[in-house]
This record gives structure tokens, C-alpha cells and sequence, in this order.
């Protein structure tokens, strides 16, 4: 018992500001799938979440709405403890930077380094960035705006506490180079090498004096540590680092993977590292920066908000399609695009027909063929039968090598292949057929039952991704013994009993149907939208060398802010290669500044410059538009910014 393997896996702690949407769900659940397949595998699995509680920003919210910060998180923390409740998910601690035990250690953290001189008081000077919570250099700004979300920042000078990352920044590139493993995808290692260590680090500012709402410093009380610091220092924290009982710190840590989204890498990669090199700690095995999950046009806005809910998403379409859809849609590592249409096309598509329709075809038939007993297979094998009973018998090792990489679309993907094989073989085999001639009635058992086989392989496989579905489907296949319900049990194709008793239920996944016209009408009236089609006229033909006149690029934006007194038009700074350049477009009814900051769109780079309003534009973004309704054109995939676009 007590030499089980042990799992520590992590998922950010949130930041309980706002509402948290169906891409904040992507992390944790995806962090929940790998906790439970490594508890399937038999490991001492140890999975925290939590929230992040501290910082100016939260305490501007709190007297916005006239309550203590306090109040204020308490309210939040509750409802992203309930939508985890809802998603199933499984972690093991649930930890809070206000709790008590937390802001002890992260004060004797801070202590701790203060008298071994790796902090040090100073004085700072420097641009801060709230809603981010970040200092920059006049030399980062872009625009005089924050790199990072394009938004104002504000000039800050105080006494404060740094952190002497520069003294570490070899070992840490050290360390990096001998472990390959540590970041990945390894794009994004490279970028943590090339942008940040090998240009040199700079201390870090630790302290701040101007706001209250954070982890006093014990021996300077009117500074409060760094945000980063105090929410980096949970994953310590809570199994007990520098507290009464550690057993919890001395059995689990260092982590297996810390689960972040790729723009919290930096912190993960470059800061937390050091602080544990400074306490003389081991490093996290692993920190996986994931992609985004990009909003239909790139909104997040409370206008549109119930499309991104994730409570009114699950009830909708039930708990499981929603984390088959996380998982299954958007390899993990890339940005993917989230739209409520893909969902519905994935659960009709796999999860109604593939995986539904296997299992009712096949409880159907055992039913109608013997009665729903299980019959037993034959010894004599054809080549079909071989084919299925070895893509499902090696099927177990695949995943379990893909899991293992934190591939969960892919692992999804070979259990898919398998149903659909599945799928096929009743085609093939033709039971409809064998059941009308009595002497092959050894043979339509063989089939019935490598079917039924090949079903509880995928449901036990799944179990990680949909934790509701297996357990429907072993009712349907008479599956009571949890014996057969483990990853063990799939050690070879054939171990399920002939004689168990199969039942047909319930259809386990509905068919649904995605109302797009609904979906139009909230957004424009239909008659604009029918006007808009009429209008539609075609324009002159035309050669590929007039088209290859137009440069069309992929650009970055960079920060946007809306042309006063003019309620269409948006003035953007766009990347473009290793140029800025400035763009006025007509979209400021459609996004907001903040939906676009960081995203990419095509621009054409060599329309001549206009000025608009008295604004100097130079190029045109791309958008479709029907109506009243508009979505900015852009790349599938991320692509570097100056990119053509042929
Ligand atoms: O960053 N797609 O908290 P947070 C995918 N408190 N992932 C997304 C996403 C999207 N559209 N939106 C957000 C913080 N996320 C800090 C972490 S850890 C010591 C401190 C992910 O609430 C995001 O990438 O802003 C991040 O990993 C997580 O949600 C929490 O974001
Ligand atoms: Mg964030």
C-alpha cells in the first residue's frame, strides 16, 4: 500500500474576479481526465485546484460593489466550487491563498529568503498593469500600454522588496537544457529560452505598499508580497510545505505536471523554479502550457454571455458531451476554436452515432439473438475478428502512452477508431444474416461477443474522459463484477464471462439539434439578415496576377482603443512582421477593444493610407459581413504575425 506510485498533478489557481467561462473548464477538466487515469492506473494521485485570491485588482472590484474583499471572493469562490462540483471534477484539495495556513507559509517563504539575502529591499520605479498585475519597463511598453493586454498602465514609484532571479538565470538555463521534458510543448520552451533567460533577467520586484488586499510582509507590515509569489507558492502550500504536518509535501512533492494556459508559462518556468532553487527545493517534473480556447469571434462579452456558460452548456448537453467536447476537439497544446455548432456536430456525430449506436445494435441483437445471454465466443477466429481483437487489445497501451504525453485528443481519437472498427465489423459480419441459418449460430455468438468485448474496452477507457457514461454502458452489457470494470482487466481481449445478462436502456446519448436559425435571430433581426442576402451581387472576374497585387498579412494585435466620438471605428496598433503599424476599422459595433488585444487577423499591408476622422490608417482588416452581422477574418491556426496570406 504505502509504496503506490505517487501523481501530483496541478491546475493554475483561478483568479475569482469574474465568472469563469467554458475556456477556464478546458484546464481543469483536462487536468482531471490525466488525475483520473493515473488513479485507473493505479497510482497515489494527488490533484489540487483552488483560487487565487489576493491583489489590487480584486480589492477594486470589492469597493466598486461597496463589500470587503473578503465578501467579494467568498461569493465567487462558491460558485467555482460548484461548477467544479458540476464538470465531476475530482480534485483532491481545494486550496484558497486566504486560507490561513497558505498566507503563514508563503510568509515564512518570503522570511526564509529575505535572511538568506535572496531578497532584498529597494525602491522601484516602474509601469504597473492591474488587471494583469504586472510591472514593465518604460522600454516594454507598447504604445505606452501594456504589452500583454494593451491596456493603461500606471506610473508607480515605491520602497519595495526585489528577488534576485539574475542570480540564478545560468542555473536555471542549465537546468532547462539537461531536462527537456520540464517545459512543454517545446515551442514554448524555446520561447522562455530565446525571449527571456538568455536576454538576462531582472530582479523582481516582490512587494508592494500601495494596496492592502494581499500576505502582509511579517517583518515589514505595511508591504504585502507580490501576487505571483503568494499564488505560485500554493502548489507547496497546500500539502503542508514549512507547516506542522508536510507528510503531504514529503510524499507528493516535487509535482508531475503543473497544468498552465500558454500566457501563465512565463510565471511557471522562469519564477516559480527560482523560488524553489532558492529554497533549496526539486523542481516540478513538468509544466505543460496549453492553447486557448478562442471564442466564436473572439468574444467572451456578458452580452453573449449564456453561450459560454458552462453551467447552462452542461445542463443543455449533459456533463459528459461537454468534456468529451474539451478534450476531443482542440489538441492540447494548440489554440482551438469554440463554437456551440462543433459541440453539437461532435456529440451527434461521435457520440450519438459511433458509440450510441454501437451499443444499441449490439444489446439489440444479443437481446433478440439469445435472449440477452452472453454468448460465448468460438475458438475458430476469422481475419475480421483477428483485426478488431487486436486494435481493441492494443488499444489499453496506446492511450495509456498518449495520456502519459497529456495527448487526450489523440488517446480520444484511437478509442473512436475502435468504435467505428466496431462499427464496421457488424457490417461486415452481417449477424442479421448468420441468425436466419441456424448452423451458424456459433458464429453470430463469436461476433456478439467480440462486440460486447470491444464495448467495455472503450468504457473502461473513457472512464477518465466521461466519468457518467461508462457506468450506463456497463448496466446495458450486464457488467455488475467491477472486476471488469478496471484498466487491469483489459490485460487480454476475452476475459468478460459469456452468461451475463444484457439489458437495453436508455439511449445513452439523444441526437440533438443545433438551432442555428435561433442562434442568427438574437443577433440581427431576420429581415436584416434576408436583405443582406439579396443584396448579394458578383463582381467581374478576375486573373490570379490582379489578385497577387494584394498583400494580404497575418497581424497581431497589439492594443486598441475606440475613436471617440465615432461609435463604428476601432484604432488598432497592429504587429505585422517586425513592423507596427496603425489601422482604423469599422468594428467597434461588433468588438470591443479588449476582445481583441493579442488576437490575429488579415490585414491587406498595401492599400493606400487613408485617414479617417483625422486618424492615419494604413491597411484594411478583413471581416465578413451580412447585415448587421460582422466576424473578423482570421487564421485557423496561430500564425506568426507578418505571415502572407495567399
Ligand atoms: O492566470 N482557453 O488565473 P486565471 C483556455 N491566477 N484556457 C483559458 C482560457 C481560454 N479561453 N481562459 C483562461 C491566472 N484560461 C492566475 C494563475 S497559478 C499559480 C495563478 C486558463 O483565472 C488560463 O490560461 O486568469 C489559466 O491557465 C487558467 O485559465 C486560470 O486563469
Ligand atoms: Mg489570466
Amino acid at each position: 500500500m504505502g509504496n503506490k506510485k505517487t501523481y501530483y498533478i496541478t491546475t493554475p489557481i483561478y483568479y475569482p474576479s469574474d465568472k469563469l467561462h467554458i475556456g477556464h473548464s478546458y484546464t481543469t477538466v483536462a487536468a482531471d481526465a490525466a488525475a483520473r487515469f493515473k488513479r485507473q492506473q493505479g497510482y497515489d494521485v494527488m490533484f489540487l485546484t483552488g483560487t487565487d485570491e489576493h491583489g489590487q485588482k480584486i480589492q477594486r472590484k470589492a469597493e466598486e460593489k461597496g463589500i470587503t474583499p473578503k465578501q467579494f471572493v467568498d461569493e465567487v469562490v462558491a460558485d467555482i466550487r460548484e461548477l467544479w462540483k458540476l464538470l465531476d471534477i475530482s480534485n483532491d484539495i481545494f486550496i484558497r491563498t486566504t486560507d490561513k495556513q497558505h498566507e503563514e507559509v508563503v510568509q515564512k517563504i518570503f522570511k526564509k529568503l529575505y535572511d538568506q539575502g535572496d531578497i532584498y529591499k529597494s525602491e522601484y520605479e516602474g509601469w504597473y498593469c492591474t488587471p494583469c498585475e504586472s510591472f514593465w519597463t518604460e522600454r516594454q511598453l507598447v504604445d505606452r500600454k501594456c504589452p500583454d493586454c494593451g491596456r493603461e498602465v500606471e506610473l508607480t514609484k515605491e520602497e519595495s522588496y526585489f528577488f534576485k532571479l539574475s542570480k540564478y538565470q545560468d542555473r536555471l538555463i542549465q537546468y532547462i537544457e539537461d531536462n527537456p521534458d520540464f517545459i512543454q510543448p517545446q515551442s514554448r520552451q524555446n520561447e522562455m529560452l530565446n525571449n527571456f533567460l538568455r536576454p538576462g533577467l531582472d530582479d523582481l520586484c516582490v512587494s508592494r505598499t500601495s494596496f492592502k488586499w494581499g500576505v502582509p510582509v511579517t517583518f515589514d507590515e505595511k508591504h504585502v508580497v507580490y501576487v505571483w509569489i503568494d499564488a505560485l507558492s500554493n502548489y507547496i502550500s497546500a500539502l503542508g510545505y514549512l507547516s506542522e504536518d508536510d507528510s503531504n509535501f514529503k510524499k507528493y512533492w516535487p509535482a508531475d505536471v503543473h497544468l498552465v494556459g500558454k500566457e501563465i508559462v512565463r510565471f511557471h518556468t522562469i519564477i516559480w523554479p527560482i523560488m524553489l532553487m532558492a529554497l533549496d527545493l526539486p523542481l516540478p517534473k513538468q509544466v505543460f502550457g496549453h492553447g486557448w480556447l478562442i471564442l466564436e469571434g473572439g468574444k467572451m462579452s456578458k452580452s453573449k454571455g449564456n453561450v459560454v456558460d458552462p453551467v447552462i452548456l452542461a445542463e443543455k448537453y449533459g456533463v459528459d458531451p461537454i468534456r468529451y467536447f474539451l478534450l476531443r476537439e482542440v489538441p492540447f497544446g494548440s489554440d482551438g476554436v469554440y463554437s456551440e455548432e462543433a459541440l453539437v456536430n461532435r456529440l451527434n456525430a461521435d457520440l450519438a452515432n459511433d458509440l450510441g449506436n454501437l451499443l444499441s445494435r449490439t444489446v439489440t441483437m444479443v437481446e433478440k439473438y439469445f435472449d440477452g445471454v452472453l454468448p460465448v465466443s468460438e475458438d475458430v477466429l476469422e481475419p475480421v475478428d483477428q483485426d478488431l481483437r487486436k486494435l481493441a487489445g492494443d488499444l489499453p497501451k496506446k492511450a495509456e502512452d498518449l495520456m502519459d504525453k497529456l495527448l487526450f485528443s489523440n488517446a480520444l481519437a484511437e478509442i473512436f477508431k475502435v468504435i467505428g472498427r466496431a462499427n464496421k465489423y457488424i457490417d461486415e459480419t452481417m449477424p442479421w444474416a448468420l441468425a436466419k441459418d441456424e448452423s451458424k449460430k456459433g458464429r453470430l455468438g463469436t461476433v456478439l461477443y467480440n462486440l460486447t468485448e470491444t464495448l467495455r474496452y472503450a468504457a473502461v477507457l473513457l472512464t477518465p474522459f466521461m466519468p457518467n457514461t461508462p457506468a450506463k454502458i456497463f448496466a446495458q452489457l450486464g457488467i455488475v463484477d467491477e472486476k471488469y470494470t478496471t484498466l487491469e482487466s483489459l490485460e487480454s481481449f476475452g476475459t468478460l464471462p459469456a452468461g451475463i445478462k444484457l439489458k437495453r436502456g436508455d439511449i445513452i446519448f439523444p441526437r440533438v439539434e443545433f438551432e442555428k436559425e435561433a442562434a442568427l435571430e438574437e443577433i440581427a433581426p431576420k429581415a436584416e439578415v434576408k436583405k443582406a442576402e439579396q443584396k448579394e451581387e458578383s463582381k467581374p472576374e478576375i486573373t490570379i496576377d490582379d489578385f497577387a497585387k494584394i498583400d494580404f498579412r497575418v497581424a497581431k494585435v497589439i492594443s486598441c482603443e475606440k475613436v471617440e466620438k465615432a461609435d463604428k471605428l476601432l484604432k488598432l496598433q497592429l504587429e505585422v512582421g517586425d513592423e507596427i503599424r496603425q489601422v482604423v476599422s469599422g468594428i467597434a459595433k461588433t468588438y470591443k477593444p479588449e476582445d481583441l488585444v493579442g488576437k490575429y487577423v488579415v490585414v491587406v499591408a498595401n492599400l493606400k493610407p487613408v485617414k479617417l476622422r483625422g486618424i492615419e490608417s494604413k491597411g484594411m482588416i478583413l471581416a465578413a459581413s451580412n447585415g448587421e452581422l460582422l466576424s473578423i477574418v482570421a487564421p485557423i491556426a496561430e500564425m506568426p504575425s507578418g505571415s502572407e496570406v495567399r
